[in-house]
């Protein structure tokens, strides 16, 4: 039978946080740590082989591009985060150029895998993989606003007094400054929030600004991404279907194409199967083409 593999690329705070949730999960028969810093991939994997006894039967190994080869997931977290205040556009020339040889690697060794990028900014890293890769846009898929979205649920939920797995509310576009939240749509067991307007406007500034939060208190973000990311993969390799608001190529959403954006999508075992088309109010709709605006805009700006 064939053994399912993740290749995580990227051993740093977010990559061997996710590496070490996919390991606790047993998502994986494989799991392969790529790291610039070879000796760092090494001793995180060490460091987790010797909780297998604790855990099952994965098998987890620092690896090389080579090990791409029959991979299913190939998650890349590489590049250099956000500084304390900075936004995560300004990582773009940077990141951009990381990927750019990390992209030229994979090929070399895996043509029918999945990309899921988690690198930021995201959404753009996620279109210029896409482009790179000239692999299908189903196959090419940004962790987008599943993390934001999972904020929002959360501070809702603790507002409420309600589990936040009953808290249905989307976060959409930009996964950064430019996101919305979907405050038309949002439902506790298809029932209205009943939730003021200076609580919403709260709500989703701590939403949108968690990660400055976090970063400025200690230093990184890498728990919810690596728990975002492991859920993904879960939709993937069990073949969900299950609705996600991961980052992926619009055409004609509300009048918006060619760009990466989060919105709710049908992931299952081949990527991204479907998009949701939401029903947006007017202000919503306006709010999602400015940040594709944003975001269309950063593509542009980089070689590709
Ligand atoms: C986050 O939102 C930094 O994009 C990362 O946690």
């Amino acid at each position: 039978m064939n053994k399912t593999r993740i290749v995580v690329i990227g051993s740093g705070a977010v990559g061997s946080t996710t590496a070490f949730t996919l390991m606790l999960r047993n998502r994986a028969d494989e799991l392969v740590l790529i790291d610039a810093n070879h000796s760092k991939a090494v001793g995180d994997a060490l460091d987790m082989n010797h909780g297998i006894p604790f855990l099952g039967a994965t098998k987890l190994w620092a690896g090389t591009y080579e090990d791409c080869k029959g991979a299913d997931i190939i998650i890349i977290t590489a590049g250099a985060a956000q500084r304390e205040g900075e936004p995560r556009t300004d990582l773009l020339k940077r990141n951009v150029s990381i990927m750019e040889s990390i992209i030229t690697e994979v090929l070399k060794y895996n043509t029918d895998g999945i990309l899921l990028l988690a690198s930021n900014p995201v959404d753009v890293m996620s279109y210029y993989a896409w482009r790179k890769s000239g692999w299908p846009v189903n196959r090419v898929i940004g962790s987008g606003t599943l993390l934001d979205s999972a904020r929002f649920r959360y501070l809702i939920g603790n507002h409420l007094g309600i589990d936040p797995r009953s808290v249905h509310a989307h976060i959409v576009g930009e996964h950064g400054d430019s996101e919305l939240p979907v405050w038309s749509l949002a439902n506790v067991a298809g029932t209205a929030l009943q939730i003021d307007e200076s609580d919403k406007a709260e709500l989703f500034a701590n939403t949108r600004d968690a990660a400055y939060q976090i970063i400025s208190a200690k230093g990184a973000t890498y728990y919810a991404i690596a728990l975002a990311l492991d859920r993904i993969c879960t939709a993937i390799l069990r073949d969900e279907g299950a609705v996600l608001n991961v980052s992926t190529l619009l055409e004609g959403y509300h009048g918006i194409s060619d760009v990466y954006l989060g919105v709710p999508c049908i992931v299952d075992r081949n990527g991204v199967r479907e998009i949701l088309k939401l029903d947006l109010s007017e202000e919503e709709q306006a709010l999602l083409q400015r940040s594709a605006d944003k975001l269309k805009g950063l593509n542009d700006s980089i070689t590709i």
